[in-house]
């Protein structure tokens, strides 16, 4: 049943391009121009007129939300509230018949996250579910919404059901752009085809995974980790740290880059590892800087890279290069080789990287 893996993690790292590909399938055909989400249909014209959208999650999912609210905001200039499922819930939070909520749950059954649709859908809000999990319970809370179809995962930490999330909420942004015309035909007909590319792209950052193994074997007994990222960067730092908390126990924090020097830089010195999520934007130039304030204080730096970078390959301990991306689908690129490294670091370390102490892959209690 893991195909040959030794662990259902390493199987579901190493289906992304498949289950990317099922996702985008019969939805996305960027030769012709053809993009539609059937679920989201009669709600359309509900979404490009919303005053604004709320994005309700918990753990990796809210992280996807994350990724969302830049690509939404960007993409069709409406406001995005990224939430908690469970901060959003126990306030008494300013909801109501202009917001459009978007709950994202791969198990479709965490008890916050549908806690949080019932409150938002007794205020007036239409709400759209983005799950994995065909007929389980936030589905059917839900108005309407679109499945992942990344097929079962059974690792607790979650990363298939991650890029497929992203995929889902990309094109649902994708659409409704088109549909209120905030991004011009060039732009919306190039991030079709960027879009449809990223399959491959993820097929070649698997090609890295000896590469990783090797980087893990040298962090392995680290005692805690800082993941540095900006823009739709940053989410992927904060999901590259929780996995590898999550099941190799090594402390790790995510930060946007630029909050480094409102306290995190205390913490380095040369026993401080320090992965940075730094491929080609439009905030390349500023997270250099941040790498050159990590090695000035001896810090350990790996570096996650656009292909050919050279600049970076120059300061960092290690890189690892991966495919050239619009910047807005890169966090579905990056995010692999955290993976990976956490996959790796795990199983050197002899963890159940399965099955997590004190986890559970539905959290049905609140
Ligand atoms: O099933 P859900 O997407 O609602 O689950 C949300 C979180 O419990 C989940 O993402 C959790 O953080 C994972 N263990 C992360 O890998």
């Amino acid at each position: 049943e893991k195909g040959g893996y030794e662990h259902f993690m390493l199987k579901e790292i190493f289906e992304q391009p498949r289950s990317i590909g099922d996702c985008l399938r019969g939805r996305l055909n960027a030769q012709e121009g053809h993009l539609h989400l059937g679920g989201i249909h009669d709600y359309i014209n509900k979404i490009k007129n919303a005053d604004r959208i709320l994005i309700i999650a918990c753990g990796t999912s809210w992280h996807a939300g994350l990724v969302a609210e830049y690509i939404f905001e960007e993409f069709c200039r409406i406001p995005v509230e990224v939430e908690y499922a469970s901060e959003f819930r126990y306030r008494n939070p300013v909801v109501g018949e202009k917001d459009v909520v978007i709950a994202i749950s791969q198990s479709g059954e965490t008890a916050d996250t549908l806690a949080a649709i019932e409150l938002a859908k007794s205020k007036g809000a239409t709400i759209l579910g983005v799950c994995n999990v065909v007929g389980s319970s936030i589905p059917r809370a839900t108005h309407a919404g679109s499945y992942t179809h990344a097929g079962p995962e059974i690792g607790v930490a979650s990363t298939k059901a991650f890029t497929a999330q992203i995929s889902v909420l990309t094109m649902m942004a994708l659409m409704i752009a088109n549909k209120k015309g905030t991004l011009k035909e060039s732009v919306y007909r190039n991030l079709l085809i960027e879009l449809e590319a990223v399959p491959d792209k993820v097929a070649k950052c698997l090609d890295l995974n000896a590469q990783i193994e090797l980087i893990a074997e040298k962090y392995k007994d680290a005692s805690n980790c800082l993941y540095l990222g900006r823009g739709y960067n940053f989410p992927v730092a904060l999901e590259g740290a929780l996995k590898l908390k999550e099941i190799s126990y090594i402390h790790a924090e995510g930060y946007p880059a630029a909050e480094m020097k409102h306290g995190p830089i205390a913490l380095i010195d040369e026993n401080m590892p320090v992965v940075f999520i730094a491929t080609k934007d439009g905030s390349y130039e500023k997270i250099v800087s941040n790498i050159q304030e990590v090695k000035a204080r001896k810090g350990q730096v790996i570096a996650v890279v656009t292909e050919g970078d050279t600049e970076i390959a120059a300061m960092a301990d290690h890189i690892i290069e991966v495919p050239a991306a619009h910047e807005a689908l890169m966090p579905l690129i990056s995010v692999i080789p955290l993976q990976l490294l956490s996959y790796h670091i795990a199983v050197m370390r002899g963890c159940n990287v399965d099955q997590p102490r004190n986890l559970a892959k539905s959290v049905t209690v609140e």
